[in-house]
């Protein structure tokens, strides 16, 4: 067995194996072995898809009495037990307690369908086409989800023109004092502004792809009400940063609004593939059938998916990612301030954290002295300048120790190169 296998025969377009150049083969929570027996702690956690860590026990044995009783595999969206237990979990562990009516739909495995779904049902209800979306976002690569995410790397005119999409600074997107809720209210309510009524403005409550850009909870506020004010569909696009990555259920709780629609992939299925688009019940216009697809839904995801949201029972898990996000919060800044010329900026929230670099090429080399010395941690940002901290949520103490020793050691190592280099 041999990589070089990957090289010979999956496209070019493979991503991670190159940042992560070895075969892995087991895994439990935020430890991956791979085929050498070498052990790799992962502060990447599936780009979120790993909130609840690799083979969760309780996981793990759901899934393996399900299949033992010949639970039924592929329904595509026909009524099973395991789609059953799952809403019924869905509504009464997460949404009843948080006061949240919503509808669920299912749509095609990954989060870029979510979108994709969620932008045609704003359309089709508010039957306007524009769309307004931010600066640095990221939504998946189809095309309707492609042309709201910022990032040009993933742009290409031959695709499609990403039309009927206004891009607005995201917060804090400038250093000085701007507020782009201010600046929309102006447009919106001048009529020669150039800037159509949208029927929907897409978000992400925290940027993850986009570098860890973290919203305040007033712009929030300011965004949900513009919304209301305007007769515009606010959908929050939670599937990186929902889940429980920053310590709520779900991201926007800290803010106190309730989105129109919301997208959840990643985690909602534990990792394997499921998303769902919530939508208020007057959102749901959608005629039966009208957007379809064989995969929507997959039963394994369900009956894993309705294991992990047992911990959502009480606030133990919510205690307990906010207080290992105290941790990293507290590690990141240490590294900070040891290294002031390197790193430039700590941000983050709950159990996602990010380091800022402005020396070109400076994360990318950590990240790979990190993976040599058995720590997986991946990059962010539009020139791959932050270091991003995505853990499973259920890391040990162990584990977050043993890497934050070795990215302490990879950091050194790569600021020793620059320095070697220059002489
Ligand atoms: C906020 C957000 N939306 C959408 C997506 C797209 O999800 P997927 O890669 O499953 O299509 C991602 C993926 O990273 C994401 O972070």
């Amino acid at each position: 067995m041999d990589i070089a296998l990957f090289e010979q025969y999956e496209s070019n377009v493979r991503g991670y194996i190159r940042s992560f150049p070895t075969i892995f083969d087991t895994a439990t929570s935020a430890t991956m072995v791979d085929v050498d027996g070498k052990r790799y702690i992962d502060f990447f956690g599936g780009a979120g898809s790993l909130n609840y860590g690799h083979n969760h026990p309780l996981v793990n044995q759901a899934l393996i009495n399900y299949i033992q009783r010949n639970g039924v595999g592929n329904a595509l969206d026909k009524a099973t037990m395991a789609k059953h237990d799952f809403i019924e979990s869905f509504q009464n562990t997460i949404l009843k307690p948080r006061k949240l009516d919503y509808k669920i739909q299912f749509v095609g495995p990954t989060g870029t369908n979510g979108v994709e779904t969620a932008l045609k049902l704003a359309r089709k209800m508010k039957q306007r086409s524009n769309v307004i979306a931010f600066t640095n976002a990221y939504h998946g690569h189809t095309l309707g989800a492609l042309a709201v995410t910022g990032n040009e790397f993933y742009h290409d005119d031959y695709y499609g023109v990403p039309l009927n999409v206004n891009k607005l600074p995201f917060d804090h997107y400038f250093d000085q004092d701007f507020d782009s809720m201010d600046m929309l209210r102006h447009y919106l309510q001048d009529g020669s502004s150039g800037y159509d009524l949208p029927a929907a403005i897409i978000v992400e409550s925290i940027q993850g792809e986009g570098g860890i850009n973290v919203a305040s909870v007033e712009w929030l506020q300011k965004l949900a009400e513009l919304c209301k004010d305007f007769d515009i569909l606010l959908i929050m696009d939670d599937i990186q940063v929902g889940n429980g990555r920053t310590g709520d259920f779900f991201s926007f709780e800290r803010a106190g609004i309730k989105p129109d629609i919301v997208t959840l992939s990643k985690s909602i299925g534990t990792g394997l593939p499921m998303s769902i688009v919530l939508m208020k019940p007057e959102v749901d216009v959608w005629e039966p059938g009208e957007h379809t697809g064989t995969f929507r839904g997959n039963s394994h995801a369900f009956v894993a998916g309705t294991a992990a949201l047992t911990l959502w029972k009480n606030e133990d898990f919510s205690t307990s990612i906010r207080a290992k996000g105290t941790q990293v919060e507290g590690e990141f800044n240490k590294i900070k301030a040891q290294y002031p010329e390197w790193i430039s900026d700590v941000r983050g929230l709950g159990m996602i954290w990010g380091l800022e670099s402005k020396v070109a090429g400076f994360c990318a080399e950590v990240s790979h002295q990190a993976f040599e010395r058995g720590l997986l941690m991946e990059t962010a940002g539009a020139d791959n300048h932050v270091l991003k901290f995505l853990a499973p949520l259920v890391i040990s103490e162990s584990e977050l120790s043993e890497g934050f020793e070795i990215l302490q050691a990879a950091i050194a190592a790569t600021v020793a190169k620059y320095i070697e280099e220059k002489l």
